[in-house]
């Protein structure tokens, strides 16, 4: 794709536009060069903190008149690339966009800005007995903005579902320049093509989100936890779907496999559970809602379908410390997986019950290729994250065979009636995988969407396909 370089005269427009807001210092340029995909680096030209919609608009007016490529850019926590300005260009850093602007307690919905950080906007919703209940591992700091594009979801999705399930209404800036709401503030519409849950999980190829309405729920008061330390990987896998085969919906249902709480545990040394020798695999299960009893017969349920598993002593949460704990622990595998090799991330989902099966899937590819992985995630969800180990493979392997091995796994989940993403997007490093979740007919479509909102495919190109 070729776009126009940045010149004085466009810098000068941009600082015109957004006085003290422009940034073409390389120190500015170079912490926008990444996510936290991978160690993937692309430098941008220049990067812009607009404040208000106007502004947004005004960029991009410029841009697509100009032909400048720009790239939306939220926390920049993102596990695909999303944020990465392939082609340089303009960063739009959507940081100065931290307003909660209306709390509508009668309705149960916020507005907000999209550069609010989402564990701020659950915290404050919180004071009010309120939850928006999307808990992406990076809450304490990506944005809400960048949930939304990519269709976040987290360990509580297992109950309460993902960002699509809690957007009603958007503010978009559109890569022409036009300012458009997508949708209406209410729990029903039927009215036209579903627009708002187009732009949720786009990732920020479409448009420029520039306020965002949620409905909220009533916070849960009560909740438990439990670890269960199972010898057997596959069978931690195959209790998951019976659970709620026997009529209880956790909060969350989250698996780790050995060396994913192994590897942790350095980062969080506080926590008490002990790792034997025979242990293959743990599950992380909550259980909330309102009413104390409630919870301990969900738990009992629980207990029953487990007694016919050979599961070790199984860890109850005795304090609220001791809860926050187990959930930091699980929270920060991805990042502990990520400090202790190269590694590459795959993000993938089946139907529940055939989650043994993905289990299996991944470590037969991995024996055939020769690679070890590390797995864990959303088991409720049948969302496995699996983290492929460089180890000591060689660079040559890594950078051409790999891509082979990933698609074999890629097909054998699609066969399985499963994707290649749950929650992390396609953004730039899946996307040569998109092929074999979707055929020719589909992509077209979705290419000819693009088209529609942005003929000059000036916004964040490069992505998705
Ligand atoms: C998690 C992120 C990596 O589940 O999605 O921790
Ligand atoms: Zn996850």
């Amino acid at each position: 794709m070729n776009f126009h370089k940045i010149t004085d005269r466009d810098l000068s427009y941009f600082e015109q536009l957004l006085p003290g807001n422009c940034f073409a210092q390389a120190e500015v340029l170079e912490a926008y060069a990444h996510d936290e995909t991978e160690d993937l680096h692309f430098m941008p030209e220049v990067v812009l903190k607009p404040s208000t919609t106007e502004e947004v608009s005004a960029i991009l007016k410029y841009c697509h008149e100009h032909g400048i490529c720009v790239t939306p850019a939220g926390g920049r926590t993102g596990l695909s690339g999303g944020m990465l300005p392939v082609f340089g260009g303009v960063i739009m850093s959507m940081e100065k966009f931290n307003r909660i602007l209306d709390i509508d307690e009668r309705n149960h919905q916020v507005t907000t800005e999209p550069g609010v950080i989402t564990q701020v906007l659950q915290n404050t919703l919180k004071e009010r007995g309120l939850m928006y209940p999307p808990d992406p591992s990076s809450k304490g700091s990506c944005f809400i903005g960048g949930n939304v594009s990519e269709n976040s979801g987290g360990p509580k999705a297992v109950k309460y579902g993902v960002t699509k399930d809690y957007v009603l209404n958007l503010e978009v800036v559109l890569p022409t320049g036009e300012i458009i709401w997508t949708g209406a503030n209410v729990l029903k519409n039927a009215t036209g093509y579903n627009l708002t849950q187009l732009m949720v999980g786009s990732e920020g190829t479409l448009g420029v989100i520039t306020k965002i309405v949620l409905r909220l729920i009533q916070h849960p008061t009560q909740d438990l936890l439990m670890l269960v330390p199972f010898f057997d990987a596959q069978k931690a896998c195959e209790a998951v779907a019976q659970i709620f085969q026997a009529g209880v919906t956790p909060s969350g249902l989250e698996f780790m496999e050995r060396d994913a709480i192994l590897w942790t545990l350095p980062y969080e040394p506080d926590t008490v559970i002990e790792v034997k020798d025979n242990h293959q695999a743990h599950l992380l299960i909550e259980v909330d809602g309102f009413d104390q009893e409630i919870l301990m017969k969900e738990c009992e349920k629980i207990m029953e379908v487990l007694a016919g598993f050979d599961t070790d002593e199984i860890l109850f949460a005795e304090s609220q410390a001791q809860k926050e704990q187990l959930w930091k622990l699980r929270r920060k595998v991805g990042e502990a997986v990520k400090s202790h090799s190269i590694y590459k991330e795959e993000d993938t989902v089946v139907p529940r019950y055939e989650l043994p099966k993905l289990l299996a899937l991944v470590k037969a590819v991995g024996k055939k290729y020769g690679f070890t992985s590390v797995c864990y995630g959303h088991a409720g969800d049948g969302n496995l994250h699996v983290n492929i180990i460089k180890g000591d493979l060689t660079d040559e392997f890594w950078n051409e065979g790999l891509s082979v091995a990933i698609a074999e796994i890629f097909e054998g989940v699609v066969k399985l009636g499963g994707t290649i993403s749950g929650e992390h997007g396609i953004g730039l490093v899946q996307r040569q995988y998109m092929p074999i979740a979707f055929p020719g007919v589909q992509l077209d479509l979705m290419r000819a969407i693009k088209r529609a909102f942005d003929p000059k495919g000036i916004l964040n190109p490069g992505k998705i396909f």
